[in-house]
This record gives structure tokens, C-alpha cells and sequence, in this order.
């Protein structure tokens, strides 16, 4: 489970500097990789600076370790009802449990991970900082909760850990030096590779309640590398007429000098334009709006009775309604930028294989554009893709590594794929990966959407796959094509005996897209299956799916 640490040792000289060096273990619980990442820019930092470091994910940790360590620094993020990432419950069930040991020797700080445009932000690290200090433990600095840009948030929270720590272990920190050996990797988050656009195709055809596209961006010379089931991260750019709509709406003059919420003095309309969320609609931002609007109104939508109104207005209202609703007739250009968040990056699952296709990444993109009050109003990312970028234009991007959605490394397993939507992109890059590695394991696909005729993505491609004998079977259920909706769950349900077989046979099961109804739904369907045919009590089968799950056969990406 360690992924770090002294494994370098061999030498009587290094084997001394480990025993004398002080110790610390840094333990994340990570879904999508993010706590994973800033464990590990965090243990190449404490090894920089002389500590004996080792990584561990939470979902491999041996729970008995945890009396043993001195100095613990945890990073966890907040999922659904302000749950643990999946692969950390266990480990959180633990802690809470009578089997937790006391911990009075250990000293520890929490970073927790979230979205504050969610209720329950944060909770999972919340729970954790109260729970360790409750068993004992006591705290080398105060929890940092960082919201979605968590970047710099992260990166304090680092530096004064590790800070912290010189001093109590009797280390003086050493200036951080660079790591000798780190590989340079070039292009990151926080450094974005300028990738072009080679193609920006529609995929739904004439008819469709949807526009999905299909895009290719040059990564030439990028040196970037993913696995299928990564994830693209671009940085998006604001629509200028929405900048300009806004800057009209609020009556500021775009060239007053502001300071970003990147920290950068700039004119308003470029703060607008890269560095302010423009969007989404948090509960914070329209607390923080409220202060500024000229009545009270808004701070009446606030009130305790008003949560279902204020979700209501939330849903499909972006900042340029809040701002028009209600003006900010006692701000200044700063006051109003002050209380914009930062533009987060937007991840897509990557629809194609480096393997396959090392120059170019794909992406299935939902180009999201709906009408408020007969305004037109539109996703800032997938319509920056879909319109405001010419060909040879770039856009700015990275990979973000997801290790819960990866492909089973022995390549004769067979695997189910379940994506309805643009949840099938990742399986074009498995089926991609699988044909380029030549593996022999049988691959099954379910893929569901509104209509056969405009709606079947990438069609042509599963069907040569059908030919050619990789993709084993494929089974298609069309919503909207019938009087009655037919979903990728009824489809499982209907091969029942077939799935169970092949989950028998050792099968992985994956599935991607719609997380608030869809997921759950596949995941019953997934129970009823093996309780039928495995002739299990409904709580027996929901235990074999977890054990799935634990086993890395059971895998979800959804959003
Ligand atoms: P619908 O829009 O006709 O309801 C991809 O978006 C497909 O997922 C569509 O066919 C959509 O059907 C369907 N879908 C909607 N809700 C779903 C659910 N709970 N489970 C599975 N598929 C669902």
C-alpha cells in the first residue's frame, strides 16, 4: 500500500539517514485523484526537506499502523451527502468504530477537499480532523477546507505543515531545495499545455434533443500520457458576450484595475473574461452578493425557510440573473470581483487511447446551452469547445489521473461497460486501448439514449468493433423510441443470467455518466441481478457487490 518512502535504501549510508530522519506519513482518501496528486507533491516535498515519508491511500492502509505513527498528515475530499471518497470508507467506519486505538502520541493536520456550492462541504475532513483530536491526537496546525480551485489553499497548507513539523520534530526545516532526480513533468494544472483543435465534429444527428460533439486536440510535442478512464482538465475561458453582457448589467467601466482572484491586478473585463466563475450559482456567492445588493430581498431567500426557493433559483440561473435581480448598487468593481471565485478547470473522461492515438486526444462533449426567461444562457466549457474556437485556435489543458476508473491489468479479464450519454467515451478509449494491446479479454457494452436514429454515438465504431470481434456483445436501449422508456438497467435486467455468468467469469464492471439517477439506478439493478441469480438475501448480494467494489472490479465514474 505504501507508494513512497525509503524503498531507495541499500546503501549503510542511507539506511543511517532513514533512522535518524524524522518520520511522517501522509494518508489520503482520494476519488478522482485529487488528494492522491497533493499527497504526492506533499511527499516530495517532506523527502526534499529530510523526512522519512511514506504515502499511503487510505483504502490500503493497515488500520493497525495508525497507534503506531507520530506525525500524520491527511488529505481527504467530500463526496455525495458529505461521504468519504468511496475507497476511504472503510478506513472512516474504522475510526469510528470501538476498535479505534487511542492516539495520544500522534500529532496531525487534515486538508480537506470540496465544493462549496454543495451543502455538506467539506464534511468528510471535518469528520476526520474531530475524530482524530477525539482519539487524542493533537493538532500540528488547523485544518485548511478548500474549495474546488484548491491549488493554493493546498499549497499553504503544505508549507505550514511541513513548517509546523521542523520545528516540533527538532529538524529545522531546510529551505525546500529541488528535488534531485524529480522528473520535470512539463505540463501540469497549474501549467497547461496549448492544445489546437483538430476536429470538432457533431455526433447527434438531425432531430436530436441534443448536440454532442466529438473533438480532437493536437497534443503534439506535449509529451503528455494517460491511461484510458483519465481525464482531460481545461481551463476554460469565459464567452466575451457574457462578460460584456454582464459589464453592462453591473454599469462598471471594463478598464477599472482590479485584483483578480488569481492575485493579479488586471482590467475588469480580462478578470472576467480568465480568472472569475461566471456561471454557477453557489449559496456562498449569493450570501456574499447580498452584502452588496441595493435591498433586502435577497438576503429574504437566504432565510432558513427559503432553502427549496433558493435551490429553485439556483437551478438553471447563472451570475448574470443574480446580478440583473438584484444589482449591486453598494459595490465597487473590487468589492463585486471580490466575491467571484476563481474559474476552475472542467474535467472530461477521455474518449480515446494514448496508445492508439499518442498525438491527439478525443472528447465526447454535451454542448450545454438552455433558455432562462427566454434568455439564452450556456455551459462555459463545452460551448467555448462547440463555438468559440476556430480550428488552429487552443485551448488550455492537462490530464487528470483517475486510478478508480482504470482498465483490469491482466488483459484476458473481460470487462462490462455500462454509458449511457456521453458516459460511453471512456469505453471508446478502452475498446481503443484493448484492440491497439491486442488483449483477449471479452468486452460487453450497454449504451442507452433518447433515439436510435440521431442519438446511437459513435455508432459506426462499436459496429466495425462487432465485426472484428472485439466488442463481444452490445446492448442498446433507446428511451424515446417507444411509449414506455427503456434504460440501460432494463437491458441488464433482461441478460441478467448473462452478467451474472460473466461477473462469475471474473468480469470487471464499469460504469459512467448521469451520477443522481442513472448510477443508482444500474447499481440496483446490479443488486437485483446477483441477488436473483445468486440466490442471495438482498443485503448479501449488496455485500458481494461491495466486496466488488473493494477488489477494484466495480468501478464508477460519474458526475
Ligand atoms: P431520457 O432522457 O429519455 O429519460 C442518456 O442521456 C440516456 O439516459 C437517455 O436515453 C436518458 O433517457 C437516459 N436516462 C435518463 N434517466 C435515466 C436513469 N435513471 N437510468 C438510466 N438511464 C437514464
Amino acid at each position: 500500500g505504501y507508494l513512497a518512502g525509503l524503498q531507495q535504501s541499500g546503501s549503510g549510508a542511507a539506511d543511517t539517514a532513514a533512522a535518524n530522519a524524522p518520520t511522517l506519513t501522509v494518508l489520503y482518501g482520494s476519488e478522482t485523484g485529487n488528494s492522491e496528486e497533493v499527497a504526492r507533491q506533499l511527499g516530495e516535498r517532506a523527502t526534499a526537506q529530510g523526512f522519512a515519508v511514506q504515502i499511503a491511500d487510505m483504502a490500503e492502509y493497515k488500520h493497525n499502523r495508525l497507534r503506531q505513527e507520530k506525525h500524520l498528515l491527511a488529505i481527504v475530499s467530500t463526496h455525495g451527502e458529505g461521504d468519504p471518497p468511496e475507497p476511504a470508507q472503510e478506513f472512516f467506519e474504522f475510526l469510528s468504530s470501538k476498535k479505534a486505538p487511542r492516539l495520544d502520541g500522534l500529532q496531525f493536520s487534515v486538508l480537506a477537499l470540496g465544493d462549496a456550492s454543495y451543502e455538506h462541504y467539506c464534511q468528510a475532513g471535518k469528520d476526520l480532523d474531530s475524530r482524530l483530536e477525539a482519539l487524542g491526537g493533537q493538532r500540528l496546525q488547523p485544518r485548511v477546507d478548500c474549495d474546488v480551485d484548491y491549488d493554493d489553499p493546498a499549497e499553504n497548507w503544505i508549507n505550514g505543515a511541513l513548517e509546523t513539523l521542523g520545528e516540533v520534530s527538532g529538524e529545522p526545516a531546510p529551505a525546500a531545495t529541488e528535488a534531485a532526480g524529480t522528473p520535470s513533468v512539463l505540463y501540469t494544472r497549474k501549467n497547461p499545455y496549448p492544445a489546437a483543435v483538430l476536429e470538432n465534429i457533431v455526433l447527434s444527428g438531425r432531430g436530436s434533443a441534443k448536440e454532442v460533439r466529438h473533438v480532437e486536440l493536437s497534443l503534439a510535442d506535449s509529451g503528455l500520457k494517460w491511461e484510458p478512464g483519465d481525464a482531460l482538465g481545461i481551463v476554460p475561458v469565459n464567452d466575451p458576450e457574457l462578460v460584456d453582457a454582464l459589464l453592462a448589467a453591473l454599469a462598471f467601466d471594463a478598464e477599472t484595475p482590479v485584483t483578480s482572484p488569481r492575485d493579479e491586478q488586471v482590467p475588469l473585463r480580462q478578470a472576467l473574461l480568465n480568472d472569475c466563475e461566471l456561471t454557477t450559482l453557489t449559496r456562498p456567492l449569493i450570501e456574499q452578493h447580498a452584502e452588496l445588493a441595493a435591498t433586502d430581498e435577497l438576503k429574504t431567500l437566504l432565510g432558513d425557510d427559503q432553502r427549496e426557493a433558493l435551490k429553485q433559483y439556483m437551478y438553471g440561473h447563472q451570475l448574470i440573473d443574480l446580478v440583473r435581480d438584484y444589482p449591486p448598487a453598494k459595490a465597487s468593481a473590487q468589492d463585486f470581483v471580490s466575491i467571484l471565485r476563481r474559474l476552475p478547470p472542467r474535467l472530461y473522461s477521455i474518449a480515446s487511447s494514448w496508445r492508439a492515438n499518442p498525438d491527439e486526444v478525443h472528447l465526447t462533449v454535451d454542448t450545454v446551452r438552455f433558455e432562462v426567461n427566454g434568455e439564452y444562457r450556456h455551459g462555459v466549457t463545452s460551448t467555448l469547445l462547440a463555438d468559440r474556437l476556430a480550428e488552429d485556435d487552443t485551448v488550455s489543458v492537462y490530464i487528470d489521473h483517475n486510478k478508480n476508473f482504470k482498465l483490469p491489468t491482466d488483459p484476458d479479464t473481460p470487462i462490462i461497460m455500462i454509458g449511457p450519454g456521453t458516459g460511453v467515451a471512456p469505453f471508446r478509449a478502452f475498446l481503443q486501448e484493448r484492440e491497439e494491446a491486442g488483449a483477449s479479454g471479452r468486452n460487453w457494452l450497454f449504451f442507452g439514449d433518447q433515439h436510435f436514429r440521431c442519438d446511437f454515438l459513435y455508432q459506426t465504431e462499436w459496429l466495425r468493433w462487432r465485426r472484428a470481434g472485439l466488442l463481444n456483445r452490445i446492448d442498446v436501449a433507446f428511451s424515446r423510441d417507444q411509449a414506455d422508456k427503456i434504460y440501460v438497467q432494463h437491458r441488464l435486467r433482461e441478460q441478467a443470467r448473462d452478467v451474472y455468468d460473466w461477473i462469475e467469469a471474473g468480469a470487471h464492471v464499469y460504469v459512467c455518466g448521469d451520477a443522481e439517477r442513472m448510477a443508482p439506478d444500474v447499481h440496483q439493478a446490479l443488486v437485483d441481478i446477483i441477488s436473483e441469480q445468486g440466490g442471495l438475501e438482498s443485503t448479501q448480494a449488496e455485500g458481494y457487490l461491495k466486496q466488488l467494489q473493494k477488489n477494484r472490479r466495480y468501478q464508477r465514474d460519474v458526475y
